[in-house]
């Protein structure tokens, strides 16, 4: 979801007669848009204070490296996505991250790889 390949991105620009950068300036501006095909089980660890505090950079680091790749990328076979993300609201479970639309509490990055391997 928030997906737009350049050729969307081309059409929009016709559509409405602007320049493309215009409207790739709109998508790399709002998190809910990307230019990366999201993967089929999408990460999403919260980075905001409360979860800052309480690991969430340790947790997105192992991420990182059991995925092999970076906050804001998705994995070769299309599989995982991961981002960094704002509160998520659950603040009192921090650190907390998400798997689509599922909810993981208390994190800490062996947990947090535990759980990814539930969807391998
Ligand atoms: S700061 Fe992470 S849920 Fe609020």
């Amino acid at each position: 979801m928030g997906y737009l390949p350049r050729d969307v991105q081309e059409a929009v620009a016709e559509g409405l007669n602007v320049p493309l950068n215009k409207v790739y300036g709109v998508v790399s501006f709002y998190h809910h848009f990307t230019v990366e095909p999201k993967g089929k089980y999408q990460i999403a660890v919260c980075n905001g204070t409360a979860c800052y505090v309480k690991g969430a950079p340790a947790i997105i680091s192992g991420l990182e490296e059991e995925l092999g790749i970076k906050a804001g990328e998705t994995t070769k076979d299309g599989k995982f996505s991961l981002a960094a993300v704002r509160c998520l609201g659950a603040c009192s479970l921090a650190p907390v991250m998400t798997i689509n639309q599922k909810a993981y509490g208390l994190m800490n990055a062996d947990k947090a790889v535990d759980v990814l391997k539930q969807y391998e």
